[in-house]
């Protein structure tokens, strides 16, 4: 048996959907038929799921996150505060839009930006903060809006991994300036790629509409603003609004599947669980484990090769902190000596199980029982 770190569901509507918009032949982002524009279905579909105003669709969560920034309009050397412990994209997006991206270390409880060191980094050049809820688990938002009212900063929630997640009742995405989802394939909705912009704020939305299109503007071939090709074709969205339909059942059986690893796995010396903090509703967009050598008995680099070569379980790697990666320190983005330690031991303990939306109760057990007969 293998059993697959994620695979994507394939949605009922799936077929439908994509034969209807073929049929139709309304298969890039015009749509002018009602019944198949999957674009518009999708992003009021989202819209009113997430409880925005606004719903842009992009070609994937990195171009959502790149587009969030060029609405924004940052400048050459605008500093935008990012967490270490997240994936590339986030840093990227910054890079791309010519500002400096500003790290900031992970809170050992949550895995997410660690609140209490994000004032210290806050400079005259500071234009926006993005909280990234990483792994499905909610960052702070209270605190983090709290931070951004006091120095005028705008808050982009890196949603990626988060649809469905909750903080305080509500929904990632909703609960800042703006927010960006990505539709991977191991992604909770999906279309293989794609993305999508939220926000509430309707100059903000025109004008992120106005930029994906490659800023076309009136009359159409004179253009005010450098913009970009972001826009979802329909044939994309026919699929991602499939996948969107099941988007509260895909929820709960990540949920299941995490209480199940939970109920396996809560009582080995040496691993960590992921958080569930009391005000959160953790999407587990995938189920991380910290695994501590000298309590363990093993490091996570051998648990992954047990697990692979004695079991056919795949596991991933967590994410390589930013302010270690190579691209980032040659463009002189990483201060010297600059230590981020609970980013550094995430990178070093953690690794994430199979975490498909149809992983089967017995793939569980026999990920759970592996663990065990590592440990033993
Ligand atoms: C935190 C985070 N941000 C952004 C992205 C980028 O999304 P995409 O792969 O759709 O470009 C990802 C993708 O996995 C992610 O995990």
């Amino acid at each position: 048996m293998r059993i697959p770190t994620c695979i994507p569901v394939v949605p009922k509507n799936a077929k439908k959907y994509v034969n209807a918009v073929i049929d139709k032949n309304w298969i890039s982002s015009l749509c002018l038929d009602e019944d198949v524009n999957f674009i518009k279905k999708l992003e009021d579909g989202m819209a009113g799921y997430i409880g925005t105003k606004y719903c842009i669709s992009t070609t994937s969560g990195s171009t959502a996150l790149d587009l969030s920034l060029a609405t924004l309009g940052i400048e050459p050397g605008d500093e935008i505060i990012i967490p270490s412990f997240t994936m590339i994209a986030t840093a990227h997006a910054v890079v791309h839009n010519g500002g400096r991206p500003v790290f900031v270390d992970a809170d050992e409880e949550t895995w997410c930006m660690d609140i209490s060191l994000v004032e210290q980094v806050v400079t005259q050049r500071t234009r926006a903060i993005i909280p990234v809820h990483i792994y499905g688990h909610p960052e702070k938002m209270d605190e983090i809006n709290a931070i951004a009212s006091k120095y005028n900063l705008c808050v982009i929630e890196d949603a990626a991994e988060a649809i469905g997640t909750q903080y305080k009742g509500k929904m990632a995405g909703s609960l800042g300036d703006m927010a960006c989802f990505s539709f991977y394939a191991n992604k909770t909705i999906t279309s293989g790629e794609g993305g999508l912009l939220a926000t509430n704020n309707e100059d903000f939305a025109k004008r992120a509409n106005m930029l994906k299109d490659q800023a076309f503007g009136v009359p159409r071939f004179i253009h005010e603003d450098i913009g970009f090709n972001y826009r979802m074709n329909n044939l994309t969205a026919a699929y991602a609004f499939a996948s969107f339909e099941e988007v509260e059942d895909a929820v709960d059986k990540r949920r299941k599947n995490a209480r199940l690893y939970r109920e396996g796995l809560s009582d080995i010396e040496g691993i960590t669980l992921p958080p569930e903090k009391d005000y959160a509703v953790n999407s587990f967009w995938m189920y991380g484990i910290l695994i501590d050598e000298k309590r363990f008995g093993l490091s996570k680099t051998e648990v992954k090769d047990i697990l692979k070569q004695g079991h056919g379980i795949d596991t991933r790697d967590f994410f390589y902190p930013m302010h270690k990666q190579p691209s980032l320190i040659k463009k002189g983005y990483v201060k010297d000596g600059v230590l981020m330690p609970v980013s550094e031991m995430l990178w070093e303990r953690g690794l994430y199980l199979p975490s498909s939306t149809n992983l089967k109760e017995a793939e569980i057990s026999c990920v759970v029982e592996a663990i065990k007969k590592i440990n033993q």
